[in-house]
């Protein structure tokens, strides 16, 4: 776990719920807590209507506002976007410098609304990796939100599950050749406790829009008992009726954690 993500996790309101296993809603709780979503079809969307790539992303950046406003409203305490992978660098330089840009647009021109709304924004990623700017521009707006508790905002940002467990690893070997931890109390809480997301509840909702079925390298140890729902709704055309369209599948499936049917019991 970065210094910089346990910086932000910490008196979170989901700080206070134990990370790592399997865990049953709250009582009576039909709504998931925290969802996650993989915004995808940005490029699909744009290319359809004959623009540039990069008007896609600009038009999604639309559909987080839609998104963001509606969470709290919809009982949402957590939501966490997918906004640039540890893969997406391999993208033309053009767009990714597109990104990093839209990035920054976002921290200046959304956080005087954001902090209105008790949003707090956290990041989920090598954040020590991102360009220098766009670095001091996201560690900016999480400072200037921390203390919100409305709605948890995650931006995965330079993310990839492979390069978090590889953190995570790193800090626990770090942890054990100083004889803080002995290896035999290595557990599943450990893992957990050291991923950028320590601290946090896993999500119970992983949303998928653009109609792909993966996981992208996104959540992999978080996401192992969440419900999944993919849209081929493209991310820019993604709004609250969507959202809610998730909701009301969620509150149908029976989430089992590995047990039996309730009838079965
Ligand atoms: C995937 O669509 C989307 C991304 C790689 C970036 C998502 C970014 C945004 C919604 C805007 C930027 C966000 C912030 C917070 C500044 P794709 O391009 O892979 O779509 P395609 O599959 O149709 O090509």
């Amino acid at each position: 776990m970065s210094e910089t993500n346990s910086r932000y996790t910490n008196g979170s309101p989901a700080a206070q719920v134990p990370a790592g296993t399997p865990q049953a809603p709250a009582g009576g709780r039909s709504g998931p807590r925290h969802v996650a979503i993989i915004m995808d079809g940005n490029g699909r969307w744009a290319t359809e209507r004959g623009l540039p790539r990069v008007a896609g992303h600009r038009a999604g950046i639309e559909a987080i506002r839609r998104v963001v406003k509606a969470c709290p409203e919809l009982g949402i305490e957590i939501l966490t976007l997918y906004a640039f992978s540890t893969e997406n660098w391999k993208r033309p330089r053009d767009e990714v410098n597109a990104l990093m840009n839209l990035l920054v647009e976002y921290c200046r021109k959304e956080v005087d609304e954001l902090d209105r709304n008790g949003v707090r924004i956290q990041v989920l990623g090598r954040v020590a990796e991102l360009p220098e700017l766009q670095r001091r521009e996201v560690e900016r707006a999480v400072e200037r939100t921390r203390h919100n508790r409305r709605l948890i905002l995650n931006l995965a940002l330079n993310y990839g599950s492979h390069a978090e467990l590889v953190d995570a690893f790193k800090a626990i070997l770090a942890r054990v050749l100083a004889g803080e931890l002995d290896p035999s109390q290595i557990d599943e809480q450990t893992i957990a406790a050291h991923l950028y997301t320590a601290g946090m509840p896993d999500p119970d909702l992983v949303i998928r829009t653009g109609g792909e079925y993966r996981l992208s390298n996104f959540l992999l140890w978080q996401a192992a008992y969440a419900e999944l729902w993919v849209t081929p709704v493209y991310w820019p055309e993604f709004d609250r009726c969507h959202l809610e369209q998730a909701l009301a599948e969620y509150a149908r499936r029976e989430r089992r954690f590995g047990g039996v049917p309730a009838r079965g019991r």
